[in-house]
């Protein structure tokens, strides 16, 4: 796995340190109310473990999986619900936790989706962005770090369903990434 890496692109000290911001803007933003933070599976479960741990208020923690039509590296837009929610978020804040942000589709169909359940708010936080790629307007209320236009592993992120255990963000090597 370590053999396919072509180079690190941003390091784990300052991913904690991006998590460590974020999780005290939050838990400041979020104060008496009442907040569940929704992870969307698989790439941002590690994401969501570092930047709850950095929230210092009490909140509600559930899962989503959607699954975008499309090739390994290119989302489609069209987004399927693998796995729904089990908290009912009506009348409740919601944060939309995920590892990145490219297109933007995938965020958008599942900021729809979730809005149509009555909650009080409905926003999102995501450890990398790609602004370079975006092919619809979204507003990101939490933005991590942001990313050049290039295909990343690590952090959560995935190729192939490989590389989510890499602590760093890292590219792979061309020979490694196939059509
Ligand atoms: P979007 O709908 O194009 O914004 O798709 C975002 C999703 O595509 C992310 O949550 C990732 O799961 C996946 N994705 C986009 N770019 C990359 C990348 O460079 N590496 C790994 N996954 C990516
Ligand atoms: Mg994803």
């Amino acid at each position: 796995m370590l053999g396919d890496i072509e180079k690190i692109l941003v390091d784990r000290r300052q991913i904690a340190e991006k998590v460590k911001e974020l999780g005290k803007r939050i838990s400041s933003d979020y104060k008496d109310k009442q907040l569940v933070i929704v992870g969307v599976l698989k790439g941002g479960f590690i994401f969501l473990a570092d930047l709850m741990r950095e929230i210092t208020i009490p909140v509600d923690v559930d899962f989503i999986s959607v699954s975008s039509y499309g090739s390994a590296t290119e989302s489609s837009g069209v987004v399927r619900i693998i796995k729904d929610l089990d908290v009912d978020i009506t009348g409740k804040h919601v944060l939309i936790v995920e590892d990145l942000v490219d297109t933007g589709l995938t965020l958008k169909h599942l900021k729809e989706l979730l809005s149509t359940r009555k909650p009080l708010s409905v926003k999102i936080c995501t450890a990398f962005d790609k602004p370079s790629r975006r092919k619809i307007e979204i507003e990101i209320d939490y933005e991590g770090i942001v990313v050049p236009d290039e295909f990343i592993v690590g952090y959560g992120l995935d190729y192939a369903g490989k590389y989510r255990n890499l602590p760093d963000i890292c590219t792979l090597k061309p020979s490694v990434i196939k059509g």
